[in-house]
């Protein structure tokens, strides 16, 4: 988003004038935005093959998937709707990954029926799997590395406490297992969390990685998830995507070199190629001077992004209506009955009632943990792409907040 002549656009298109067409809470998704995260991640690894697969739950709109089907890339998914949604949009079964956690076996069976490659993440569904398709469905294993990445607490996923993945230290249990059932182990994956704050725990990853490898005869690929860290404010840790290109290309030479033959290298960016490409926009519904803060109470809050309050995250926040107003320092909180902070004193061009503000970075796990808590509405989605706006989600109604609730006669 620009200022251009005191107005913030998107590309060539008035962000004020979606507002008057589409009102508000509103997400707006730049496909440019995307692309641009894209290529940079393909650009950052030449010489060696890689995949990408776009994780689907940062944004499961099913144009954005359409978006990155057209790019070339494939998906990860973590539910078997999201496989849905995934083969709804176009994707072919076999550039959809699976990766489950604490999932039924009847979820995973249905993925194989389906044709979708799986990632298996515990060693009893793995003895599941052997006993039950044995060497006839290639599978894949996510091991946990005990390596401590991602941003919070409730992301980080590759330590020991983590209930994500196989182990490091249960391989050798892991092998008796594939022998016994003589299965087809065609990727080991590794993902050890989100906004990953040191690039170091890539390498050290795919170290562990490559050494577990070398112990398995037929890998075609090697997944190293995601977890690469996007500027969220000025001055933010991110991760060099061309540095840590250079240095695993290089890791990546070293192990195929060692191994025999060359396999397949995929990422699973979620946060990276949607984050920057989404902002919410939100009004002013309130400005309400207390002892001890300004509040702007907005018509939007946890219910329809959760980070600020869920992980503690910081979302960047402009007054797009007052651009040159004078700055002050605000509370952005939303109306949801408990404490619903979606920016903490912050500064902004002074807030009127009615102003339009926007939160940014609100491409990634934003919409897609969205709610209807407080039996509020969930916002339109709006993507803009080539320079033009498409409604590609409509807000939601009293009937999708009735849907499916069962009127009892039984209290008259
Ligand atoms: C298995 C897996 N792959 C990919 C991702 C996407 O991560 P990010 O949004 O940090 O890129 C996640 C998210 O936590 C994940 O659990």
């Amino acid at each position: 988003m620009i200022l251009k002549n005191d107005k913030y656009q998107i590309g060539e298109i008035d962000v004020l004038n979606l507002v008057e067409r589409y009102g508000t809470p509103l997400y707006v998704y730049d496909t440019s935005k995307m692309l641009v995260k894209l290529q940079l991640m393909q650009s950052a690894y030449q010489g060696i093959a890689i995949k990408i697969k776009y994780a689907v739950k940062a944004l499961s709109n099913i144009n954005v998937l359409q978006f990155f089907k057209q790019q070339g890339i494939g998906v990860d998914v973590v539910s078997i709707q999201e496989a849905y949604i995934a083969l709804k949009a176009g994707f072919a079964a076999t550039d959809i990954m699976f990766t489950p956690n604490c999932v039924g076996f009847d979820e995973i069976e249905k993925a194989v029926e389906l044709g979708i490659p799986v990632n298996v993440d515990n060693i009893a569904q793995l003895e599941e799997f052997g006993n039950t398709f044995a060497n006839t469905i290639p599978l894949c294993i996510r091991v946990n590395p005990h390596l401590n990445g991602g941003g919070n607490s409730k992301i980080q996923t590759g330590h020991i406490d983590s209930k994500f993945g196989i182990s490091i230290l249960q391989m050798r249990h892991v092998h008796r297992i594939i022998k016994a059932n003589n299965i087809n182990v065609h990727g080991l994956h590794v993902h050890t969390g989100s906004d990953i704050l040191d690039a170091n725990v890539f390498l050290k990853g795919a170290e562990i990685i490559f050494d577990a490898a070398q112990d398995f005869e037929d890998l075609h690929f090697i997944d190293f998830g995601s977890g690469f860290k996007v500027p969220y404010k000025k001055g933010d840790i991110v991760t060099d995507i061309a540095q840590l290109g250079k240095k695993m290309t290089e890791a990546v030479h070293a192990f195929n070199q060692q191994y025999g033959k060359e396999v397949e290298i995929w990422f699973e960016p979620g946060k990276f190629l949607v984050s920057e490409a989404g902002h919410f926009l939100v009004k002013a519904n309130i400005v309400k001077q207390t002892p001890a803060t300004t509040f702007v109470g907005v018509n939007s809050g946890l219910n329809h992004l959760i980070r600020p309050m869920m992980y503690g995250a910081y979302h960047h926040i402009i007054n797009l209506s007052n651009p040159n107003g004078q700055q002050r320092i605000y509370d952005v909180v939303g109306y949801i009955c408990e404490t619903d902070t979606l920016g903490a004193n912050r500064k902004l061009h002074e807030v009127r009632v009615g102003d339009i503000l926007s939160i940014e970075n609100a491409g990634a796990y934003c919409y897609s943990m969205a709610s209807t808590y407080n039996s509020r509405y969930r916002p339109a989605e709006v993507l803009i792409h080539q320079d033009k706006d498409y409604l590609i989600r409509e807000r939601d109604t009293m009937d999708e907040l009735l849907k499916g609730q069962i009127s009892l006669s039984i209290f008259d």
